[in-house]
């Protein structure tokens, strides 16, 4: 009987335990970082951008200059959004510490992509044609893939 009993509270305090820890665990990687969230967001909608223009860029008949424009439009108007939210090294994220180590070279790249987005709007607003505006899509996107080799962590 008294043997049982103990069973049973040692279960239920282990299990006490385990939920505080689970808790606690909640607790530290939750909410994510305000400046996180904003340079991920960013990020997620230049790449939603980046999937509207290549779809055109795939089937060149689909090719609609005013959907083209706006996003174009898009990407340079927040092309520099994100590197404010860049500032503290404690909130890593997905961000390598390259960013940090290597300021200069990040700054690079920032200042390229800000670059090679205005070139992609410009070319955008006379395009009649998706050839028109190939070569500046295509910097755009090598832009993205050179600052992710160095300063994005690769989780795939
Ligand atoms: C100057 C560097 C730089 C450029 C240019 C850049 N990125 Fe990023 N990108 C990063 C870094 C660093 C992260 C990781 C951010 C984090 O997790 O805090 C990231 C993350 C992302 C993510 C993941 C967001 C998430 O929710 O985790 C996507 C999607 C993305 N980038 C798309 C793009 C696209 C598309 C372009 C080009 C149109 C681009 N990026 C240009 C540095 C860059």
């Amino acid at each position: 009987m008294a043997q049982i009993h103990t069973n049973k509270s040692l279960k239920s305090i282990f299990g006490i335990t385990l939920m505080a820890a689970a808790l606690g665990m909640t607790a530290c990687s939750s909410p994510t970082d305000p400046d996180v969230k904003a340079r991920q967001d960013s990020m997620k909608s230049w790449g939603d951008a980046m999937g509207v223009m290549g779809d055109m860029a795939k089937a060149p008949d689909t090719f609609d200059a005013e959907v083209f424009q706006e996003q174009a439009a898009f990407l340079a108007e927040d092309a520099a959004t994100p590197w404010s939210h860049f500032a503290n090294q404690e909130a890593a994220g997905n961000a390598t510490e390259a960013v940090w180590s290597n300021v200069d070279g990040f700054r690079a790249e920032a200042e390229n992509f800000e670059k090679v987005t205005a070139e992609l709007n410009a070319a955008a607003q006379t395009a009649t044609s998706i050839d028109d505006v190939m070569p500046a899509f295509s910097q755009v996107g090598e832009s993205c893939k050179s600052c992710h080799t160095e300063f994005r962590v690769k989780n795939d």
